[in-house]
């Protein structure tokens, strides 16, 4: 009797779930946002324009499929504290603007703000983003959005609830729940969210968010911070030790593109190139009508755009660092193949010849090299492949080895650290830092970890094709006696008096540990005390 209630439940529920997984995109978003040519002057015509723009430019074909609408758009509350839209500007209101993109066969996103007043009122005069966020108002306007307007995504900036000194968690965790709760979202429709906090916020975001912000806004320009907002090279600079918040249908934001908007090609490359491996969303930010016909064809290239939509989800990781110029890399197509995505990127004012040595991807023997712009392979080559990158550019390359060997030297820097944010006040987390100490490999060191139960860090994919005995070896920088937990698929191994002396100078220290065959997970901790600072790991098999 108990088998026959227990079977069709558990049955049900598997059903259930997976059918609520396939629904969710996987991949970042693509697609066009208002925000960097038309700031808050936008209008239901623009919109309009934009989505025919989408389709007969090609770019719905290429996989563009969001038009968003960010900040500008509102036009204050009802009598029952209700949202409306702009009078002149959106005359028949929001839902007729995503009817029509809609009908165009694209998604519609539109944007709000945690607090109560948004950025555009502050920033951009404009008086109707006043009361219009959603602190007060979660629910409600969750309905208006969703239910009333049919929008397919929001992005949620922040402006108004920093004045308020809202906690970013609680609220928009808040948020995350009301939209769950929209009627959209219950009969199965997909909702993205966007947290537009403008710094890594925290690992908590990694469970609410689709995608979230990982610095200021970007200016139109190269490089350089100007009141405050980033160029292109300084944004990549920041998300280079984020990879391990990244994973399938949830990206750290590197904010709307600027391309189209006068970099030269080069520069747009290396934008576009850079925003693609490292599975940012891509959103389009100049005016779709007159977008110039080079652009097109940099953002429209279906080989360096497979890297931002392949399915395994992965950001590209650094494989090396030399001012900046900068290589990263990722598996791409299959988790353990014998595939990897490059970007040799030259953030430098003249031109220089980059490489990409093989093994530091973990590829052996000859290996096909395929310059993704030309869409030509290169030819084979044997340890390294190196080409000159001109200045401000960016080589995309798609490698493919004879063969694959397991990964053994595992950066600090790289590790998913739990108690992480990029939010400063009162900050204890374990975080990514420069390394005083040249000889530290990557030149930077994971720092600040442990002192508390949550101030961990994880490695979580320690992949070895053969289980058994190894010899775990940490790289470490401790001024005095320090001890370090190393937690491996939940068996804890403690190592003490770890102790690299005064100067910044390195030292190793060597555990044995066990892995199986396939994924490990990796867990350094100390609950009680100071970890030591890490370089890297190794792992060797005994
Ligand atoms: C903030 C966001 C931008 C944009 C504006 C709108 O600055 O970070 O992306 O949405 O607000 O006012």
């Amino acid at each position: 009797m108990k088998h026959f209630v227990f079977v069709p439940i558990l049955f049900f529920g598997v059903a259930v779930g997976s059918a609520a997984q396939a629904q969710r995109s996987q991949t970042p978003m693509m697609g066009w946002s208002s925000w960097n040519t038309f700031r808050v002057n936008i209008s239901e015509s623009l919109i309009k324009e934009t989505a025919d723009s989408m389709v007969a430019k090609g770019l719905k074909a290429a996989g563009y499929a969001n038009v968003n609408i960010d900040d500008g758009y509102f036009g204050g509350r009802d009598g029952n504290e209700r949202l409306i839209s702009h009078p002149k500007k959106f005359p028949n209101g929001m839902k007729a603007v995503a009817d029509y993109i809609h009908s165009r066969g694209l998604k519609a996103g539109i944007y709000s703000e945690a607090g109560n007043n948004t950025c555009g009122s502050m920033y951009d005069n404009d008086a109707f983003g006043l009361g219009v966020g959603f602190f007060g108002h979660e629910e409600q306007d969750v309905q208006t959005f969703f239910d009333e307007w049919d929008y397919d995504y929001i992005k949620v900036d922040f402006c108004g609830a920093d004045r308020l000194r809202l906690d970013e968690k609680t609220q928009y965790t808040r948020i995350w729940n009301a939209i769950q709760s929209s009627a959209k979202a219950k009969a199965g429709g997909e909702i993205r969210f966007n947290i537009c906090r403008w710094a890594f916020p925290g690992t908590w975001v990694t469970k609410v968010g689709g995608s979230w912000r990982i610095s200021a806004d970007i200016r139109n320009s190269f490089s350089g911070n100007q009141g405050g907002l980033l160029g292109v090279r300084d944004i990549f600079e920041q998300n280079l030790y984020l990879a391990a918040y990244a994973s399938p249908g949830r990206f750290n934001d590197m904010d709307m593109m600027q391309v189209g908007r006068g970099m030269t090609d080069d520069e747009e490359k290396s934008h576009f190139g850079l925003w693609c491996i490292m599975s940012s969303p891509l959103m389009v930010g100049c005016d779709l009508r007159t977008i110039p016909r080079s652009t097109l064809d940099i953002i429209t290239n279906s080989e360096v755009i497979a890297l931002n939509q392949d399915t395994l989800g992965l950001q590209a990781q650094v494989i090396s660092r030399s001012g900046h110029c900068i290589v990263v890399a990722k598996p791409v197509e299959t988790r353990r193949g014998a595939v990897r995505a490059v970007a040799l990127f030259n953030g430098e004012d003249a031109p220089k010849t980059l490489r990409i040595t093989f093994k530091d991807v973990q590829l052996g023997g000859k290996v096909k090299v395929r310059d993704l712009w030309a869409k030509t392979d290169v030819g084979l080559f044997d340890g390294y492949y190196e080409t000159l990158v001109p200045a401000h550019g960016a080589a995309m390359l798609r490698l493919e080895g004879e063969s694959a060997f397991d990964k053994r030297c595992y950066q600090g820097e790289d590790a998913f650290m739990n108690a992480y944010t990029a939010i400063v006040d009162g900050y204890s987390g374990a975080r990514a830092e420069e390394a005083s100490d040249a000889a530290a490999s990557g030149g930077y060191i994971m720092s600040r970890l442990g002192g508390s139960p949550e101030n961990w860090a994880e490695f979580r994919d320690v992949y070895v094709s053969q289980g058994g005995k190894y010899i775990f070896k940490l790289h470490y920088y401790s001024p005095e006696s320090r001890s370090l937990l190393v937690i491996v698929n939940g068996t804890e191994h403690r190592m003490a008096n770890l102790t690299s002396g005064g100067g910044g100078s390195q030292a190793e220290a060597s555990i044995e540990v066990e892995l199986r065959q396939g994924s490990n997970v990796i867990r350094l901790a100390n609950p009680t005390g100071m970890a030591p600072d890490v370089d890297m790991f190794e792992i060797k098999p005994l």
